[in-house]
C-alpha cells in the first residue's frame, strides 16, 4: 500500500494552486492579492477588501460604489427564514444556528444553485456577503428574545451590523464610529487565510458540484471547532476562567498546567500551523484592542491585563519559544468583541461572517481552475485483510 503519500493533517501537501492569499510563516507576512495586510487594514474598508479578494483588484471609486450598491441590494433575507430560525431553541449555540441558516439559504434562492455556472456563483457570492451580517444578528436577537432588526442600507457594512445587533425598533440607533471601525478591521483581518481547515472544507465540499450555499455552510461547520475559528470563544472562556479562579496572581499556575501535556490544557489563541514567528493579524488586533478599550474607557479591563501577562510569560518561556508558539489573531479579537458588546458565544459567528468572502473567492478560483477535479483523498488501509463471513449461528 505504498502507492500514496501519507500526510496526516496535510503538513506538506499542496492540494490546489491559488493566487489569492500569500503567507510567509517565517517572516510573519500575510498578503491578499499581493497587498500586505498592514496596508489593507489602514487604507481600505471591508467591502474594498471583498472586491479585492473576489475580483483580484481593489476597486476604484466608481467600482466601489457599484459593488457597495450591489451588496446592499441583497442585505435582507427571505422573510420565511425567520420561521426556520424560530424552530431552534433560544439557547442554541449561534454556530449551530448559523450552520443551519446558511445551509437553509440553498432552499430559498433558486436562481443561484448551479456552482458550475459563473452567473449563479456571482449572485450567490453577493447574497452571502450581503446576508451574513443579517443572519448573525438575527441569531443573536433570537437568543435574547428581541425583535429582529431589518438591515439599513444607508449605513456602512460594519455600521449596519451594529445597528442590527444593538438597535431596537423603539429608538433610532446611533452607530458608534469606534465600534464600527474596530469591527471593520476584525472583518478585514479574518477575510481570507489561504487553505486553512474551513477553506479546504469549502473547496472539498464544492468540488462535488453541490449547491454554493451548502458549500459555505460546510465552511461554517468546520470553523466552529476550537482549534480553528472557535479559538476566539475558547480564548475568552479561558481568560474568564482564570479571572474567576484567582485572576492575574494565578497566571503562573495556569501556565504550568498548559506546559504539563497530561492536563490537556492549551493556551488558546496561541500557536499556528503556518506562522512560526508571529501572526501579523495578532499585532494589528492588539493595536485595535488597545484603541477600542481606551476609547470606550475600558483600559482597566482585567481580562486585557491577564492576556498581556499570559503573552509576556509565553514569549519568554522555553516551552513556547522552542515550539515557536506566538499569539494568533484570536488572542485579542475576543477582548475587542467583548468590549464592543458582542456575547462570547457569538464570536465565532462574527469570524464566519468575515471569512465568507474568502471561502467564496477560493471556491470561485477552484471552479475556474482547468485542473480542478472532485477532491478525493486516498488512504493507507490498516484494517483486517480479506476473510469469510460465518453464518450467524457460528459467530
Ligand atoms: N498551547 C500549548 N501548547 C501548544 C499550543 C497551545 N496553544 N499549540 C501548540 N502547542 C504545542 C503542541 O502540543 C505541540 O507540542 P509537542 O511538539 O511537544 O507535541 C507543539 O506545540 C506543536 O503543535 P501542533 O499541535 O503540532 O501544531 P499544529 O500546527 O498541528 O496546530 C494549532 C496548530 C493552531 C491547532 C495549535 O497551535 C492550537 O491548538 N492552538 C490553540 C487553538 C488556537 O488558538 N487556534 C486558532 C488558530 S488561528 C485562527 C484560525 O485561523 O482559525
Amino acid at each position: 500500500t505504498g502507492m500514496f503519500t501519507y500526510d496526516p493533517g496535510f503538513l506538506s501537501t499542496a492540494a490546489c494552486q491559488s493566487a489569492i492569499t500569500y503567507i510567509d510563516g517565517d517572516k510573519g507576512e500575510l498578503l491578499y492579492r499581493g497587498y500586505p495586510i498592514e496596508q489593507l487594514a489602514v487604507n481600505c474598508d471591508f467591502l474594498e477588501t471583498c472586491h479585492l479578494l473576489l475580483y483580484g483588484e481593489l476597486p476604484n471609486a466608481a467600482q466601489k460604489q457599484t459593488f457597495t450598491e450591489t451588496v446592499t441590494k441583497h442585505t435582507m433575507v427571505n422573510e420565511q427564514m425567520q420561521f426556520f430560525l424560530r424552530g431552534f431553541r433560544r439557547d442554541a449555540h449561534p454556530m449551530a444556528v448559523l450552520t443551519g441558516l446558511v445551509g437553509g439559504l440553498s432552499a430559498f434562492y433558486h436562481d443561484s444553485t448551479d456552482i458550475n455556472n459563473p452567473e449563479h456563483r456571482e449572485i450567490a457570492a453577493i447574497r452571502l456577503i450581503a446576508k451574513m451580517p443579517t443572519l448573525v444578528a438575527m441569531a443573536y436577537k433570537y437568543s435574547i428574545g428581541q425583535p429582529f432588526m431589518y438591515p439599513k442600507n444607508s449605513l456602512s457594512y460594519a455600521g449596519n451590523f451594529t445597528h442590527m445587533m444593538f438597535g431596537t425598533p423603539c429608538e433610532e440607533y446611533k452607530v458608534n464610529p469606534v465600534v464600527e471601525k474596530a469591527l471593520d478591521r476584525i472583518f478585514i483581518l479574518h477575510a481570507d487565510h489561504e487553505q486553512n481547515a474551513s477553506t479546504s472544507t469549502v473547496r472539498l465540499c464544492g468540488s462535488s458540484g453541490t449547491n454554493p450555499f451548502a458549500a459555505i455552510a460546510a465552511g461554517v461547520a468546520c470553523l466552529w471547532g476550537p482549534a480553528h475559528g472557535g479559538a476566539n470563544e475558547a480564548c475568552l472562556n479561558m481568560l474568564e476562567h482564570i479571572q474567576a479562579n484567582g485572576g492575574i496572581a494565578k497566571v503562573g499556575e495556569f501556565m504550568e498546567k498548559v506546559k504539563d501535556k497530561s492536563s490537556g490544557v492549551k493556551l488558546m489563541g496561541f500557536g499556528h500551523r503556518v506562522y512560526k514567528n508571529y501572526d501579523p493579524r495578532a499585532k494589528l488586533m492588539q493595536e485595535t484592542c488597545n484603541q477600542v478599550l481606551s476609547e470606550l474607557g475600558l483600559e482597566k479591563d482585567p481580562l486585557l491585563a491577564l492576556a498581556k501577562q499570559l503573552e509576556k510569560i509565553a514569549l519568554e518561556d522555553d516551552y513556547f519559544v522552542q515550539r515557536k508558539l506566538y499569539p494568533n489573531v484570536d488572542f485579542y479579537s475576543g477582548i475587542v468583541q467583548r468590549a464592543i458588546g458582542i456575547p462570547v458565544s457569538l464570536f465565532t459567528a462574527v469570524f464566519a461572517l468575515a471569512r465568507t468572502v474568502g471561502w467564496i473567492a477560493q471556491l470561485n478560483e477552484m471552479i475556474g481552475d482547468p485542473e480542478y477535479k472532485i477532491g478525493r483523498p486516498r488512504q493507507l488501509f490498516t484494517g483486517t485483510t480479506k476473510r469469510d463471513v460465518k453464518p450467524l449461528a457460528q459467530r
